[in-house]
């Protein structure tokens, strides 16, 4: 019995010994340095055994290493690669995106809800994407912008009746909010509350991580071929109440012949045209089921990063006085200009609200870092890093735009700085290139509108709790904990 245990574990030492060494070797004769802390698992070893979240992790790595082209880390047998040079980052994004053009977030065959933009690859994405991004033009979301601004009018309603919670769990309640609103976008909306959809309690619920969904989430990452070998589905236990939410409403939509300006109506439309068909004659049948898995997208892409966005304004507006003082006059002067309403032209000629917001997705990008996979041997430009098919990439986000060399005194907030000049390729709070955020506009209107009717209604301040701001652990979101907005009435 001892013997075996002994032979056990010194087979996984010896295993974990030469997968180190060969992890090591397979950078060192790529001349990219490699993080030698974890040789096996890299800083994903300190994200399982600490209460940090990842991106920190490589925001430290990429503190003790400020001129590495790129740095390579140990992920079992995966080559993986952290990107920290801008111009690398540049290059994986947008220059060179037709080698890095897949997400490399893994999925089986079968999770039907996985389906989605979010995680294809090749032509099924680069198809299923030419066909959703209609949706997010701008005149697509002026006729939908009346959706958005009820629910923001919905929220700033709640906030009124529920004085609990004026200074308690902002995050939470903002992120109810996200899913009321993306859930009127995507389902539509009636004359009742958005807080009152039947559809709003269960994704709600549906979208709490589980230890199980965090444990299929890490193997996926971190251990495809077990992943793949078990089979298992990310989403299986929401495809009941998904698909046959999607299912009720297109049934229910074409008998109503209303034209909704939702993405129920594009579901419709989509259906319509009948077979999706690419240049190379690559075909996509748009059924009941890879609908549903898109508007599965709004809601796993959408509702916690939206959130993040809102709140990271709050937070800072409650910190300054002066530029919350700034952005009310403006939102005022606005409102009166445009005879006491918050339409879609007056949001959108909301300047400084951009900039206020452009800048605090600077200081909390709401995505930390982002990925990408290799899908043909390239090389990297700076430092002549040679990557091969199936490497994964990590491109530094929150590093960028905490780098005094790109922002000057980076951990000021200031509006007024330029961050659509030279700065651009090293600000990427809604990713970069082919595959950057398709919701980024949307997002960013739902965001200021509810800011708008918000601040109209309430003062606010921003409340420290002993400590200090933290961040919570979290695979790749910033979630800013232990800090909460106090909302004031105004009079
Ligand atoms: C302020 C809020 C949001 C932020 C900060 C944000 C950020 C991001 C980032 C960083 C990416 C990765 C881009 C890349 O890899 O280059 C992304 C992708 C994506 N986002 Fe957003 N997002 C937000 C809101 C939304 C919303 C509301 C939706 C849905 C309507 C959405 C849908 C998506 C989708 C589908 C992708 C994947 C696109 C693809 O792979 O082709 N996002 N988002
Ligand atoms: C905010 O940032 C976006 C790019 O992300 C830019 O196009 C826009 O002009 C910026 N807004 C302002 C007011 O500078
Ligand atoms: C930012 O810089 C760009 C180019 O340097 C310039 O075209 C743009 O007008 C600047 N924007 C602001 C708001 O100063």
């Amino acid at each position: 019995m001892i013997v075996l245990l002994l032979l056990s574990i010194s087979l996984i030492l010896i295993y974990v010994y030469l997968n180190g060494k060969y992890n090591e070797n397979y950078w060192k004769e790529r001349g990219a340095k490699f993080y030698e802390v974890n040789k096996v698992l890299g800083p994903f070893w300190e994200f399982l055994i600490s209460d940090r979240p990842l991106f920190q992790i490589f925001h430290d790595i990429y503190k003790k290493h400020p001129n590495e082209p790129a740095i390579g880390i140990g992920t079992f047998f995966t080559p993986s690669l952290y990107v920290t040079d801008a111009k690398n980052v540049h290059a994986v994004m947008q220059t060179d995106f037709v080698s890095f053009s897949e997400r490399g977030f893994e999925m089986n065959e079968g999770d039907l809800l996985a389906d989605n933009i979010l995680f294809m690859g090749g032509k099924r994405w680069k198809l299923m994407r030419q066909n959703m991004t209609p949706l997010f033009t701008a005149a697509k979301l002026k006729n939908m912008y009346y959706i958005i601004d009820k629910s923001a009018l919905d929220f700033v309603e709640h906030l009124k009746n529920n004085p609990e919670k004026w200074r308690r769990n902002t995050f939470d309640t903002l992120s109810t909010f996200c899913c009321a609103a993306i859930g009127g976008a995507v389902f539509g909306i009636g004359s009742e509350s958005t807080y009152d959809s039947p559809f709003l309690e269960i994704t709600r619920a549906a979208f709490r991580p589980t230890l199980w969904s965090n444990i299929r989430f890490s193997l996926s990452n971190l251990c495809t071929p077990l992943f793949k070998l078990l089979g298992l589905k990310l989403f299986s236990e929401h495809e009941e109440f998904f698909i046959g939410a999607i299912k009720q409403v297109l049934r229910k939509r074409e008998q109503e012949k209303v034209k909704r300006h939702d993405f129920a109506d594009i579901c419709i439309q989509i259906q319509k045209n009948g077979v999706m068909r690419d240049e190379t004659g690559f075909e996509l049948v748009p059924s009941d089921e890879l609908l549903a898995a898109q508007a599965f997208f709004f809601f796993t892409a959408g509702v916690e990063p939206t959130a993040t966005a809102i709140f990271a304004v709050l937070i800072q507006l409650g910190k300054h006085p002066e530029i919350l003082k700034q952005v009310v006059q403006e939102i005022e002067d606005v409102y009166n200009k445009h005879n006491a309403q918050l339409s879609y032209d007056a949001i959108s000629e909301m300047e400084y609200l951009d900039k206020v917001l452009n800048e605090s997705l600077r200081i909390f990008p709401p995505i930390g870092f982002l990925t990408r996979k290799c899908v043909r041997d390239t090389v990297l430009p700076v430092g002549n890093i040679k990557v091969a098919k199936g490497t994964k990439m990590y491109t530094a986000v929150y590093e960028l735009h905490h780098d005094s060399r790109y922002h000057e005194n980076p951990e000021m907030f200031d509006p007024e700085r330029n961050l659509t000049d030279q700065k651009s390729e090293t600000y990427l709070p809604f990713g970069k290139g082919g595959r950057i955020c398709i919701g980024a506009r949307y997002a960013k209107l739902q965001a200021k509108a509810a800011l708008a009717h918000v601040l109209r209604s309430f003062d606010i301040k921003t409340v420290e709790h002993k400590g200090g701001l933290r961040f919570g652990k979290d695979q790749v979101q910033l979630r800013m904990k232990n800090v909460d907005i106090e909302f004031i009435p105004r009079n």
